[in-house]
């Protein structure tokens, strides 16, 4: 099992290159402990995926510093940090092949076990063990078609597979009941000895319970910290809480 990393960003500035007018982030300052739960909520535009893209490099910042576990990425390998980090995109991104092959890419040496054991912890074993064929079940053109949600939960599966120390969901539990989200957040909560969590939502309620919620809005920080704290200080929180 790995532990959660530390995540500390200071002063990151960022612009897409060749992009002209205000840089996307500006001023971003931030810190996430080992294990915690951060919640990004903001409208859209406001520079939520921007800001996750730097994480594994992605993309490089234009200014400022981000640290993992005290280390400027600058300085590390990209590929071992991205080995320690897992992105759940917004658009799921699987392919023609069984369910267990999709969820076994990226981390070609899991076991049948630890795919099992991923899929549980996202809410998809259930479906998965509804189809005849199970985890053998083609999915793709000739294969069965999937519901929105379930791709999702697949996607969320196929990136706990891989263990990582980091887990970013960028926005991809638009398409899951309130149920089967909160369900998949009590899994994560026991998973391994902590994995340090980024959640971009849409919905107040997806990022409510988290250690703390960082507000962007027009690629800055105008809030951070808990639901109550927020509801009492941050007008564009409110905002999208009434929306
Ligand atoms: P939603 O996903 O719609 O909720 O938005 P977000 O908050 O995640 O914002 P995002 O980081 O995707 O975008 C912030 C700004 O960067 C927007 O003005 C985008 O148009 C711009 N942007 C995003 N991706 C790119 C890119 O690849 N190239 C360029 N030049 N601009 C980009």
């Amino acid at each position: 099992g790995r532990q959660g990393c530390q995540i500390d960003f200071e002063n990151v500035s960022f612009a897409y290159e060749g992009a002209s007018g205000d840089p996307v982030l500006k001023n971003i300052s931030f810190t996430c402990l080992p294990g915690e739960t951060i919640g990004i909520i903001g409208s859209t535009g406001s520079g939520k995926s921007s800001l996750v893209s730097l994480i594994p490099r992605f993309y490089d910042t234009s200014a400022g510093t981000i640290r993992v576990d005290g280390v400027d990425i600058g300085k590390l390998d990209p590929a071992k940090l991205r080995d320690q980090i897992a992105i759940v995109p917004q658009k799921s991104i699987l392919f023609s092949g069984t369910i267990e092959e999709n969820l076994r890419w990226g981390n070609e040496h899991a076991t049948l076990d630890e795919i099992i054991q991923a899929a549980k912890m996202a809410e998809a074993h259930g479906f998965i063990t509804s189809f005849p064929e199970g985890y053998e079940t083609m999915l793709g053109q000739r294969g069965v078609n999937l519901s929105g949600g379930q791709k999702q939960r697949l996607s969320i599966a196929r990136a706990l597979v891989r263990k990582p120390d980091v887990l970013i969901l960028d926005d991809c539990t638009s398409a899951l009941d309130t149920t089967t989200e909160t369900n998949i957040k009590e899994s994560l909560k026991s998973f391994a000895s902590g994995v340090t969590c980024l959640l971009i939502a849409q919905r107040i309620t997806s990022v409510m319970d988290a250690d703390k919620i960082i507000v962007m809005d027009d690629g800055e920080i105008v809030g951070i910290g808990t639901h109550e704290m927020l509801m009492k200080s941050c007008r564009v929180y409110v905002e999208i809480f009434q929306s």
